[in-house]
C-alpha cells in the first residue's frame, strides 16, 4: 500500500483535513474525517447492527482521520482504539479527536488475542491486497461471537474506467469466501444509504473546498483528486457499489 497516489490520498490529505478544521471549527470534524464515505446512516446502521454500547471497546481498523470512530464514542459513549498506518492520518486523527491511535499495519494488530469487543473497517479492504491477513488479525483480537462492522467496495460486471491506483476491489463471491476462510459469519449485508443530511454534506463540502483552495498545485493534491474522480466514475456507472456487513466472530 505505498503508491505514492495512496500516500496523497490517505496521508498528506488527511493532515490538510486536520489543518482545514482547526480553522474551520470541531463541528466540522467527524463529517470531513469520515473519509470512506460512511454517511451518518451507515455509521447508525453499523452502530446498531453492532449494538454499540458505553464501555465497549471499539477497533477501528484502518481508522483513516478517525471520524467513524470518534462518531461512535460521542454517540455511543465505546472506548475507540484507532490503528492506522500513515503517519500523518494518526497524528491528524490525535490532533481532531485525541482518541488512543495505534500507528500499524491492520495485518499486525499489535493487541492481545480475544481482547476486543467489537471491530470496525470501513472502506479500507480494496486497499489492501491481501485481504485474508487483514481479516485473520481482526479475527485474532476479538472476543469469540463479537461483531464485525464494515463498509467494503464491491466490484461487478465489466469495467471500462480505470481503477483508482493501489485498489483491489473485491467481487462478492470473493468477499463471501474471504470473510468465512476468516473466520466469520455474515449476518446482514445491505447496500449503504446513501443519503447524508445538508447539514454534514455542507459542513463535508467546506472543508474540501478549504483543502482545495489551499493546495491545489500540490501534485499530491494533483494525485488525490484523480483516485477521487477515478472512484467517483467506476460508481457512476455501475461497476462498483458501497456495501455494509455485519458479521460475527466464529469461535
Ligand atoms: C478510504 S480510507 C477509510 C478511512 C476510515 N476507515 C474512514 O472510513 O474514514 C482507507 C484507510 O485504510 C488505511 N489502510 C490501508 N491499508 C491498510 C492496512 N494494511 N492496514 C490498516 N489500514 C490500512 C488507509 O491508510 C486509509 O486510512
Amino acid at each position: 500500500m505505498t503508491a505514492a497516489a495512496m500516500v496523497a490520498e490517505f496521508d498528506d490529505v488527511a493532515g490538510w483535513t486536520a489543518d482545514a478544521v482547526e480553522q474551520l471549527g470541531d463541528g466540522y470534524a467527524i463529517p470531513a474525517a469520515c473519509r470512506g464515505s460512511a454517511s451518518p446512516a451507515a455509521l447508525a446502521w453499523l452502530a446498531e447492527a453492532c449494538e454499540l454500547s458505553a464501555g465497549t471497546t471499539l477497533l477501528d481498523v484502518g481508522a483513516g482521520v478517525g471520524g467513524p470512530a470518534a462518531w461512535a464514542a460521542r454517540r455511543f459513549g465505546v472506548r475507540a482504539v484507532l490503528l492506522e498506518p500513515m503517519q500523518t492520518a494518526c497524528r491528524a486523527a490525535t490532533r481532531l479527536f485525541g482518541l488512543p491511535v495505534l500507528a500499524a499495519d491492520g495485518a499486525r494488530i499489535p493487541l492481545r488475542t480475544n481482547s476486543i469487543d467489537t471491530a470496525w473497517c470501513l472502506g479500507v479492504l480494496c486497499t489492501v491486497e491481501d485481504k485474508a491477513a487483514l481479516l485473520g488479525e481482526i479475527h485474532r483480537v476479538l472476543r469469540p461471537g463479537a461483531p464485525l462492522g464494515l463498509l467494503v467496495v464491491v466490484a461487478s460486471g465489466r469495467r471500462s474506467q480505470p481503477l483508482p491506483e493501489g485498489n483491489h476491489f473485491p467481487v462478492q463471491y470473493e468477499l463471501d469466501r474471504l470473510l468465512d476462510g476468516a473466520g466469520f459469519s455474515l449476518v446482514e449485508q445491505t447496500t449503504r444509504p446513501d443519503i447524508a443530511p445538508l447539514s454534514w454534506s455542507r459542513r463535508l463540502e467546506e472543508v474540501t473546498a478549504a483543502v482545495a483552495a489551499q493546495h491545489r498545485a500540490d501534485p499530491a493534491y494533483r494525485l488525490a483528486a484523480r483516485q477521487s474522480e477515478r472512484l467517483s466514475r467506476l460508481f457512476s456507472s455501475g461497476h462498483l457499489s458501497m456495501q455494509l456487513i455485519h458479521a460475527a466472530r466464529r469461535p
